[in-house]
């Protein structure tokens, strides 16, 4: 018994294109911050650099730690375009920008998150 009459071949290919589609919605995230971890080894200036995974990871340590989880998204970023000015930290949707961010910096990105937060 074959699988392979007309009608069949059909529905699979429309399954096929729906599956392959993609979707437009909003984020799930009321903050997704994006930290810049590209590493170029050296052969020129990256984020990664100046600790941008240090960055990343304190971060997502503080996140869990405040139960931000399923609210604040940390993620690593590739190059966001401005590496002279790096390491780069990007909050997505309210498109607020930071450079040249050190871990010392840390604590006033997570102030700016906290006030997103308590706003929404
Ligand atoms: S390497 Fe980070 S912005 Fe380009």
């Amino acid at each position: 018994m074959s699988d392979l009459k007309p009608g069949r071949l059909f529905d699979n290919v429309s399954l096929l294109k729906f599956t392959t589609m993609s979707f437009q919605n909003e984020s799930p995230y009321a903050v997704h911050v994006f930290v810049c971890t590209n590493d170029r080894a050296g052969v020129r200036k990256s984020c990664a650099d100046e600790h941008s995974q240090l960055i990343k990871e304190t971060m997502k340590q503080v996140v869990d730690a405040k139960g931000w989880k399923g609210k604040v998204r940390v993620s690593a970023s590739g190059c966001l375009g401005l590496c002279a000015a790096g390491p780069n930290v990007m909050i997505y949707p309210q498109k607020i920008w930071f450079s040249g961010v050190s871990p010392d910096d840390i604590d006033s990105i997570v102030s700016v998150v906290e006030r997103i937060i308590s706003e929404k």
